[in-house]
């Protein structure tokens, strides 16, 4: 097995925590936009945990499959049974199968900017449709720490006592998702969590990766947005799964990221240490930044397990051996919520 081969197979290989915690998931489980960023991973860290304990349980995987069937056909071979369906069209949305626990994982962030109407329908007036047709499930619904505003770094990171203020169309259209959901939370008694994530790092995309790349080609590091926080993709991944058996009504939401404060600078720092190159840093650190307190996913699911320095070797080593990328980079720079 190669080297990239191995770092996939530990990506997408269940913790005994999950597996345990599998156990006690009542009943079968959809996966709407499992077709994404995250969605194989999840799905196959699911898949992974319910082969171990031993359970058969269903596991449902929907999206229109827009990237052809390449992620459907991976999907299905890890035994996901997958549907093709538009959850903008009621016909589409009538046709899934009415099933226990549901994990939400459907946005639209990149190109938000100047297709703002369809980012409202999208992130916003699905979720109540989606609410009303899961309306007897358990639900985890995918949202993001862009509901926060930027904050000085000097003080804490907001935790979910913080009231939101989102920055921007996109975030409030997120922002809007959670008010929707939470409303049929209560109206409809539907348990459920909001997972607020903020950012997922993988071998193919995320913070650390463009940081990574922009040292190895030897491109400056701009570090106005200074700090950020993140968390392995396998590690949240297995909160999201994990997360519902944390529904609640009224909804609950739980922050989801590591437990640093990082500094881009450190970050692009060690990455070029690693590779053996100089760092050029431009521009200085914002005396704010966006940012979150997880610590009440880690009181619930103990710290993720993956380091920031693992996190680092692995990404370095994926890079320097060519790895495939996923060219959707994640703007953590903006500072005004334009995507
Ligand atoms: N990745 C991160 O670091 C991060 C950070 C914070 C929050 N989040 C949130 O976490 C969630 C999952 O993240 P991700 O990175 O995997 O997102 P993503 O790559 O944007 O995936 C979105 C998924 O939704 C599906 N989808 C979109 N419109 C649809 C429609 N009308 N009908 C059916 N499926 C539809 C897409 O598949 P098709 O196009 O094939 O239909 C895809 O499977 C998102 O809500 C995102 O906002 C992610």
């Amino acid at each position: 097995m190669t080297i990239l081969n191995e770092i996939e197979k530990k990506m997408n290989t269940a913790s005994s925590a999950l597996v345990e915690d599998v156990k006690h998931i009542d009943g079968d489980i959809i996966i709407l936009g499992v077709s994404g960023k995250i969605g194989y991973n999840l799905a196959a860290l699911l898949m992974d945990a319910l082969n171990k304990a031993g359970i058969k349980n269903k596991v449902y995987g929907v999206a229109r499959f827009s990237d052809g069937n390449q992620s459907r056909d991976a999907l299905e071979a890890i035994g996901v049974q997958t549907l093709v369906a538009d959850f903008m069209n009621d016909e589409s949305l009538k046709s899934l199968p009415h099933v226990k626990n549901v994990i939400f994982m459907v946005g639209y962030k990149f190109g938000s900017t100047g297709n703002e109407s369809y980012t409202w329908a999208l992130n916003s007036y699905l979720p109540g449709r989606i609410a009303e047709t899961f309306k007897d499930s358990n639900i985890v619904v995918f949202s993001t720490g862009c509901v926060y505003p930027l904050v000085n770094v000097k003080y804490a990171a907001p935790s979910e006592e913080q009231m939101p203020e989102a920055i921007g169309e996109y975030a409030q259209s997120c922002l809007g998702r959670e008010r929707i959901f939470e409303h049929f939370s209560k109206e409809n008694k539907t348990p459920m969590a909001i997972y607020r994530l903020n950012y997922a790092i993988d071998v193919r995309y995320g913070v650390l990766v463009e940081i990574a790349k922009d040292v190895y080609n030897d491109r400056p590091v701009d570090v106005t947005m200074g700090q950020v926080n993140v968390i392995w993709q396998p590690d949240a991944s297995e909160m999201a799964i994990r997360s519902l058996l944390h529904t609640t009504v009224p909804a609950n939401v739980i922050n989801i990221t590591g437990p640093e404060t990082l500094s881009v600078r450190w970050i692009a720092e060690r990455f070029a240490e690693r590779f053996g190159k100089a760092v050029t840093i431009v521009g200085e650190e914002s005396e704010n930044a966006l940012l979150s307190n997880a610590s009440k996913s880690h009181e619930l699911f103990g710290y993720p397990q993956t380091s920031i320095r693992e996190m680092i070797d692995t990404i370095a080593t994926w890079i320097e051996l060519d790895g495939s990328m996923i060219d959707k980079p994640t703007h953590f720079q903006e500072r005004e919520g334009k995507y």
